[in-house]
């Protein structure tokens, strides 16, 4: 029996040494309730009252030997396997980290904001109008009868006879007039339209913003100093403006707008092709037909509006030269703003 004992305590200890070693398995197999220390232990009966005290002391020390082996070994493992977790997950945190790709403004709102904060600076508010719109407040109300040749160059997208994608941001101003008593100080940015082929100078969908004032003694003057402050403001302390006579049915007297070129002053460049000068706008005071339309007395009141292109001051301002770039989203152009 003693030899046995021996046997065992030999086998587990070298069990448990080796090195994949499954230490509850091995419990079980010489500990466990039909363990073979266990099995030796039931023998003892039929040992002689002298031998079994002495079987029984070694019994006791094997057992003893395998579970501090067994200890031994399983917190050996546990530190190994706490070792191998803090290699694995160790964190360089000076390592350099990778980068997030964030995104930012489309040139265009940005653009836009900018106009807004320019105008806002100067005591106007932002007001929003339908994109889909009446042809009343496109057309009608702003002087343009049916059959007017204005409606050729802003022929745009029509839902029903009278129901129509907005070719132009001003049936805004006669909303407005509609529903506001003047003084009347407002902006209004959005979408238009128009039935145009896309090419490098045209978009069937563009961006324009809309400026009004209204109220009693309101000049030319008035409106020659609103575009001034708003021309230096985007284009550079130096910039000067310049209007030529035109024709809008909604506004008489009518301008073209520009301004200087802010490449080469007023040289002549490839910016301004040759010209010293950029259109950037129509203005003028509003039609007195156009104010009695939205019940505001024209001998009351007087006022001028404007409109421009938020497309167009972009691509001059920043010298390019397709609409395009703007709509395709191709990173290689959005990234440069
Ligand atoms: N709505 C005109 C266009 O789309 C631009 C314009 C010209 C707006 C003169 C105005 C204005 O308010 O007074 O071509």
């Amino acid at each position: 029996m003693k030899e046995k004992l021996s046997k065992i305590r030999l086998e587990a200890l070298e069990q448990i040494a080796s090195p994949d070693a499954n230490l509850e398995e091995i419990k079980i197999k010489y500990l466990g309730k039909k363990g073979e220390l266990t099995a030796v232990l039931r023998g003892m009966g039929a040992l002689t009252a002298e031998e079994r005290p002495v079987v029984g002391q070694l019994a006791n020390e094997v057992r003893e030997s395998i579970e501090t082996a067994l200890a031994e070994k399983m917190k050996e493992l546990q530190a190994k396997a706490l070792d191998a977790r803090l290699t694995a997950e160790k964190l360089d945190v000076t390592m350099p980290g990778s980068p997030a790709p964030v995104g930012h403004i489309h040139p265009l709102t940005r653009a836009q904001r900018e106009l807004e904060d320019i105008f806002i600076g100067m005591g106007f508010s932002i007001a929003e109008g339908p994109e889909v719109e009446l042809d009343y407040y496109n057309f009608q109300a702003l002087n343009i009868p049916e059959n007017h040749p204005a409606r050729d160059t802003q022929d745009t997208f029509y839902i029903t006879d009278n129901i129509l994608l907005r070719s132009q941001t001003s049936p805004v101003q006669v909303r407005v007039m509609e529903q506001t008593k003047p003084p009347i100080r407002i902006i209004s940015p959005g979408r238009v339209y128009r039935s145009d082929a896309l090419d490098a100078t045209h978009s069937p969908l563009f961006h324009q913003l809309e400026g009004l004032v209204i109220d009693k003694g309101i000049t030319m003057g008035d409106l020659k100093g609103t575009l001034e402050v708003f021309a230096k403001k985007m284009f550079g302390e130096e910039t000067k403006i310049r209007f030529r006579p035109h024709h809008f049915p909604f506004t008489e007297p009518s301008a073209e707008v520009d301004v200087s070129c802010f490449v080469c002053g007023v040289k002549g460049c490839r910016l301004c092709k040759g010209e010293g000068w950029i259109e950037i706008l129509g203005a003028g005071m509003v039609h007195p037909f156009v104010l009695s339309n939205c019940g505001i007395d024209p001998e009351e009141y007087s006022g001028f509006a404007f409109g421009l292109g938020i497309e167009r001051i972009t691509m001059a301002r920043y010298g390019i030269d397709d609409i395009r770039l703007f709509y395709e989203n191709d990173e290689r152009f959005l990234e440069q703003f």
